[in-house]
């Protein structure tokens, strides 16, 4: 096994082996380009043994920012005959992508960016910076809630799992399975299999539909508001509810700290009172827990996911709602041997090591941990850093984790999960008082 600064060495040089320039791929191969949610929590990393790396790292990303405020899932800097669905697939529109600075995929990811900026100004102090991004963040905020807000609701809703982070969760079983795979579907060739092993990632009936809902979009011109109102999939997302959330009430700090108008507070603060209030149109109470639901049937999903444990960290919930939620992840607690798997391993549909449907994941055990910690809960937000990290120091810097074994899945020399380990897992870290993170 490696002493724990042979790891923190280790994971400081995967994130230099990933970094293409002042961008972070997540890994070679697999994932070759910048991805949204990705680069924001790599900027965490960096922070911890080069703060200007780590701003770079946001500024990059926002190069990808379009006319419209949305910061896209994939920025496609070049093209990658290693990755599917590339520009070529996606054809977003030049126009919309500040003059055509580069190609981008067509749909967003979990708008963590408001959240990352205040993690970087409070360690940094660093005002010109945090200055410049919030007006990134703003638009971005801005954006997400004018085009993915359901009509006549106040939840955020997706129009493609991909857009979740989340891809392959059984949150989106529902959804998928009341649309059809376009029957003029071009034929296409998956890359991710020829990377990582096939039982791990998404069904090939999953891809079919994921690519028909980027079909949709293409011959839209990836008019957002069309693919929100009338697209094949729409599913109110407790993730990106939450994310977002969260993410408006960072940015209101960061609105209050930096001297922004009354006016922009207000509009921040009129966000966060819809985002409060549309988070109750998500709690399932046969579950008894915060839950995805379709819009276009009006079901909800039915299980326990590492999204719905999100609701500490957006700061919602009724007391009886947030200790439903604890009482969850105790329970999952005594059945997985590490926390959070992605779903509950009491579900039927429960894979522990397929992506999205059972596998731990660094950056979600981060937030949901945050957020349990703020709320007093911080025996269970130490376990969670503490699995964390014996799933790193068991099978290396992977994409995700088995919950039950703690083996490695999917991809390795994984650039978020080094960057989580050096701002927070890290033993080395956390037995320092300087850098200890009290969250
Ligand atoms: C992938 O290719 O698996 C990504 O998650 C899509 O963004």
């Amino acid at each position: 096994m490696s002493s724990k600064h042979d790891l923190d060495s280790e994971a400081r040089a995967i994130l230099s082996k990933n970094d293409r320039g002042g961008y972070t791929v997540p890994t070679a191969r697999l994932y070759p380009y910048q991805w949204n949610w990705d680069s924001a929590f790599v900027a965490l990393g960096f922070a911890t043994f080069d703060v200007a790396r780590a701003w770079r790292e946001l500024e990059l990303l926002a190069e990808g920012q379009w006319a419209s405020g949305m910061i896209p899932h994939i920025l496609f800097r070049q093209n990658d005959p290693d990755y599917f669905p590339g520009p070529t697939t996606w054809q977003t529109p030049d126009a919309e992508q500040g003059g055509g600075r580069m190609p981008t995929g067509g749909i967003s990811q979990p708008p963590v960016y408001a959240s990352i900026v205040r993690e970087l100004y409070e360690q940094t102090g660093n005002d010109n910076k945090a200055q410049v991004l919030f007006d990134v963040a703003y638009r971005f905020n801005k954006w997400f809630i004018a085009e993915r807000t359901a009509q006549d609701m106040n939840v955020i809703a997706t129009v493609h799992p991909w857009e979740t982070g989340r891809d392959n969760c059984p949150d989106w079983d529902g959804g998928l399975a009341g649309m059809d795979v376009d029957p003029e579907l071009e034929h296409y060739t998956r890359k991710d299999t020829q990377h990582a092993d096939a039982s791990q990632r998404p069904s090939s009936e999953q891809y079919d539909k994921y690519i028909s809902i980027v079909k949709y979009g293409r011959d839209t011109g990836w008019n957002q508001r069309t693919l929100t109102d009338s697209g094949p999939f729409l599913v109110a997302d407790p993730g990106l509810h939450f994310m977002l959330l969260r993410a408006n009430r960072d940015l209101l700090w960061l609105a209050n700290t930096l001297g922004h108008s009354d006016d922009v507070r207000a509009e921040i603060t009129d966000w966060i009172a819809a985002g409060e209030s549309g988070a109750q149109e998500l709690w399932n109470t046969d579950v008894q827990a915060f839950c995805a639901k379709d819009l276009r049937s009006g079901e909800f999903s039915d299980g326990f996911s590492n999204a719905s444990a999100l609701c500490f960290y957006a700061g919602v919930g009724t007391p009886e709602q947030q200790d439903a939620t604890r009482l969850h992840i105790e329970r999952i607690g005594k059945k997985a041997q590490f926390l959070l798997p992605s779903w509950d391993p009491d579900h039927a549909s429960f894979e522990q090591q397929r992506y999205w449907k059972g596998p731990l994941w660094p950056q979600m055990n981060y937030i949901v941990a945050k957020g349990l910690a703020e709320s007093g809960y911080n025996v269970l937000a130490e376990r969670m850093r503490t699995d964390l990290a014996a799933v790193i120091k068991r099978s290396g810097f992977r994409e995700c984790f088995d919950p039950m074994t703690g083996d490695g899945c999917i991809g390795t020399d994984f650039s978020w999960t080094a960057a989580l380990w050096l701002a927070w897992a890290s033993d080395s870290r956390y037995s320092n008082p300087k850098t200890k993170r009290a969250f």
